[in-house]
């Protein structure tokens, strides 16, 4: 069987800088953690596997096809949290946003903003059905976001960063959303706590793998390396 996801010799410049070069990786855990300093090129390497970012050469593939053209032919496939929930909402209210997610699986409008109205409650949140997006604070349009992606219910989940604005309920509510799910989920954060238990982290470095194992070993391999880069007194171990 031909691996989930696999880099092979991937170069990826974006505007006059070098993201990766000749990255190779295949990513076939149910769960992965992706960490690293900003600018490691972890939301770059989800938007190759979105198909948003096309390497200048290498091959990114998603079940031995090419992720181009797996994410054309099969726009339910990969669903990504953006880093920025502006970047990835469209519709004006919460039940459109939702019911955008549905439109691969071929219901009408109609039958689609009654889903997204039943999933809403079912969350809790029947309230938020015709909230206009932009009434709602960051957090909570992070949280829209990652509701959006749970309706439309793709075989793989990228998240980047999406604990980033979310309150500490929140975060347990995703965390333990993101341990039940049925799919294949890599999470991208610096949050380290909500990987460290996952059975494989990867540690981005400037586009290089610099570790890759087993969460709990990886996570602090990193926090150890940004003690050694950290002012004394502010130090991660100290301060958190
Ligand atoms: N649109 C762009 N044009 C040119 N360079 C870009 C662009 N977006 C990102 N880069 C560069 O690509 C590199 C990787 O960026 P990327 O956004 O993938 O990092 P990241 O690991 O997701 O960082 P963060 O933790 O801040 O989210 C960085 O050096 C960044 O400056
Ligand atoms: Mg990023």
């Amino acid at each position: 069987m031909s691996p989930l996801l696999e880099f092979t010799n991937v170069t990826l410049i974006r505007g006059n800088h070098t993201v990766f070069k000749a990255l190779s990786i295949q990513l076939n855990e149910p769960r992965i953690g992706l960490i690293g300093d900003n600018g490691a090129g972890k939301s770059s390497l989800f938007r190759m596997i979105c198909g948003l970012e096309t390497p200048q050469s290498g091959t990114v593939r998603l079940s031995g096809c090419d992720a181009r053209d797996a994410n054309t032919q099969r726009p339910g496939k990969v669903g990504m949290m953006f880093q920025n929930p502006d970047d990835q909402i469209i519709f004006p209210t919460v039940e459109e946003e939702l019911a955008l997610g549905l439109s691969p699986s071929g219901l009408s409008r109609r039958e689609a903003i009654a889903k997204s109205r039943v999933f809403l409650e079912t969350r809790g949140l029947a309230h938020w059905a015709e909230r206009t997006i932009g009434s709602l604070s960051q957090g909570q349009r992070q949280h829209v976001c990652w509701l959006a992606l749970m309706i439309a219910a793709p075989d793989l989940l990228l998240l980047d960063e999406p604990f980033a604005s979310l309150d500490l309920p929140g975060q347990a509510l995703l965390s333990a959303d993101i341990a039940q799910a049925g799919q294949q989920v890599i999470v991208s954060t610096h949050l380290l706590n909500h990987v460290r238990h996952f059975e494989r982290v990867v540690w981005l470095d400037q586009g290089t793998i610099r570790a890759d194992g087993p969460g709990h070993r990886v996570c602090a391999a990193y926090e150890a390396d940004v003690a050694t880069r950290t002012p004394e007194g502010i130090r991660l171990g100290q301060s958190l």
